[in-house]
C-alpha cells in the first residue's frame, strides 16, 4: 500500500502538459493538494502530482514557477526520453494527455512499468493498439481508463437515464456537430496538426455519447470533409469532417447518426466552442444545446474574446464560492477525480489478498474501461482510413464493421478489392 509518514498516498504522473492539463488537470491537483481525496472504502487519501513529462518542459517549468505553494514540487521530465522516464518513476497512476496519435506509446510504456492510466480521448486510434493495451494491462494487474467527460455532463447523464428507464423508446436518427475555433488549428495543435482531422479530436465526444447511450452494434461507417484553410488542399490534413455511423440493434432495427466537426470557426464567436445534438426515437425528440443552454454576458474590451459570451460553467468554471473560497469544478474535473477515487478503491480500499477482485470490480464499470472502447476506436480508425483514401484522391470508401471478410474493412468505389483495416471481431 503506498504510503507517506504512514498515510495513505496516490502519487501521480502527468504525460503533456498542454490544453488540457491546465483545463481541468491542474486545477484538480491543486484542490487535491488542498484538500484530498475521500472514498468510502479508504477514507481520506493524499493525492500529490509528483512529476511529468512534456516535449520541452517549458510550460511545466513555468506551471512550477507560478503555483509555489499550491502544488507539490513536482519531477519535470523532458526531451525525446521525458515519457519513459516517467514511466520508471516512483508514481502510482500516469494521465496521458499527449497529442491525439502519441497516446499508445505513452500509455504502453506506463502500463508496461505498472501504472495505472488514464488516457484522454481519443484513446487510441486503432483496434491493434487497443487489443494490446487492453492485455498489457491484465497482465500488469493495472486499471486502463480513458476520459469521455461528456457521459458526466448532468444533460448527457438526463438522456442515459431517460433511455434506461424506457422513457424514450429506440432510437433511429440523430445529428451532433462540435465545431472548435481556429486558434485550435492554427496555434495551440500547429506543431502537430498535420495529417491530422477535427473528426477523431472532437467527434470521440459524441461517438461515446452515442456507443454508451444507445448500445447497440456498429454496421457502417461513411465519412467527407473539407481541407485548405489548416492545410494544403491536396492532403490528409482537414479543417471540418463529416462522419455518419450507422448501428444495428438486437431487435433487428437500425439507427443512423450524423456527427459534424470542424476547428475553422472564427475566434470570434460567442461560445468556446459550438455543441449541439439533435436525437429522433420512437415516441420522442431529444435537443441540446450547449450555448443555448446558459449564460449570455457582455463586458466592453472582453468579450468575444478573452471572455466568451455564452460561458460554460458546467464544465470547467472557476467561482467564489458563497463561503467565499475561490474554486474551480465541473465534469471536466469530475471525470478525472472519478479515476483517481477508483485507483484509491484498488489501492487503498481494502485487504491486499482482495485487491485483484477490486479491480475487476472497476473494469466492470465500462463508460471508462479502454476495453470498452473498441466501437469507438473502431469509428476513428475507420474514419481515418476513409480519410486517407479521399486524400489519395479516391473519395467516397465505406467501412463494413463485423463482415464475412474482417471486423474493419474499407471497400473503394470502383475497386474490386476490399481493404482489411482490422481481422478480428470488433
Ligand atoms: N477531454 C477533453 O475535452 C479534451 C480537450 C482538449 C484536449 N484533449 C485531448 O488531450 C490531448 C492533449 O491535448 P492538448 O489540448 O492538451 O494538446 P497540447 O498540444 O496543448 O499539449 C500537448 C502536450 O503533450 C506534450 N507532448 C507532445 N509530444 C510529446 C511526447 N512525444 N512526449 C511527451 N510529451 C509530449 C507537449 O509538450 C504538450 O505538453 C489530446 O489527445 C486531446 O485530444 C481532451
Amino acid at each position: 500500500m503506498p504510503t507517506r509518514r504512514n498515510r495513505p498516498l496516490l502519487r501521480a504522473g502527468m504525460a503533456g502538459m498542454g490544453m488540457i492539463f491546465d483545463e481541468t488537470y491542474r486545477p484538480l491537483f491543486e484542490r487535491l493538494h488542498r484538500e484530498k481525496l475521500y472514498t468510502p472504502a479508504s477514507g481520506p487519501v493524499e493525492v500529490e502530482l509528483v512529476a511529468t513529462a512534456s516535449r520541452t518542459g517549458r510550460r511545466a517549468r513555468r506551471y512550477l514557477e507560478q503555483a509555489k505553494g499550491k502544488i507539490y514540487p513536482f519531477e519535470i521530465y523532458a526531451g525525446p526520453n521525458a515519457l519513459r522516464q516517467l514511466a520508471e518513476s516512483d508514481v502510482d497512476f500516469i494521465c496521458v494527455a499527449t497529442p491525439d496519435p502519441r497516446h499508445y506509446a505513452a500509455a504502453k510504456l506506463a502500463i508496461e512499468h505498472g501504472k495505472h492510466v488514464l488516457i484522454e480521448k481519443p484513446s487510441v486510434l486503432r483496434l491493434q493498439e487497443l487489443d494490446e493495451l487492453v492485455e498489457l494491462a491484465r497482465e500488469r494487474s493495472v486499471l486502463a481508463r480513458v476520459v469521455y467527460h461528456k457521459l458526466f455532463d448532468p444533460d448527457h447523464k438526463k438522456l442515459r437515464t431517460l433511455v434506461a428507464d424506457g422513457v424514450l423508446k429506440h432510437v433511429n436518427n440523430g445529428y451532433c456537430s462540435l465545431l472548435e475555433p481556429k486558434r485550435i488549428a492554427f496555434e495551440q495543435f500547429a506543431e502537430w496538426i498535420a495529417g491530422r482531422n477535427p473528426g477523431t479530436y472532437v467527434a470521440v465526444h459524441y461517438i461515446k455519447l452515442i456507443d454508451f447511450t444507445f448500445g447497440g452494434r456498429l454496421t457502417r461507417v461513411t465519412a467527407t470533409g473539407q481541407r485548405g484553410l489548416v492545410g494544403s488542399p491536396e492532403e490528409n490534413t482537414w479543417d471540418s469532417v463529416q462522419l455518419r455511423l450507422e448501428y444495428r440493434y438486437d431487435d433487428g432495427r437500425e439507427a443512423a447518426f450524423d456527427i459534424h466537426t470542424s476547428w475553422v470557426t472564427p475566434d470570434n464567436f460567442p461560445g468556446y466552442v459550438e455543441q449541439e445534438v439533435q436525437f429522433r426515437f420512437d415516441n420522442g425528440v431529444w435537443n441540446a444545446h450547449q450555448r443555448r443552454r446558459g449564460v449570455e454576458v457582455t463586458v466592453e474590451g472582453l468579450t468575444p474574446h478573452e471572455l466568451k459570451i455564452n460561458l460554460n460553467n458546467h464544465y470547467n468554471g472557476a467561482f467564489l464560492e458563497p463561503w467565499n473560497e475561490r474554486s474551480v469544478r465541473g465534469y471536466g474535473l469530475e471525470a478525472i477525480e472519478r479515476f483517481i477515487q477508483e485507483v484509491a478503491y484498488v489501492e487503498l480500499g481494502g485487504a491486499e489478498d482482495q485487491r485483484e477482485r477490486r479491480l475487476e470490480e472497476v473494469r466492470a464499470l465500462d463508460y471508462a474501461d479502454l476495453a470498452a472502447d473498441r466501437q469507438v476506436v473502431a469509428a476513428v480508425q475507420a474514419m481515418e482510413a476513409i480519410l486517407e483514401e479521399h486524400a489519395r484522391g479516391h473519395p467516397g470508401s465505406l467501412v463494413h464493421v463485423n463482415c464475412p471478410d474482417g471486423g474493419l474493412v474499407l471497400h473503394r468505389p470502383g475497386s474490386a478489392d476490399p481493404k482489411v483495416l482490422y481481422a478480428g471481431e470488433v
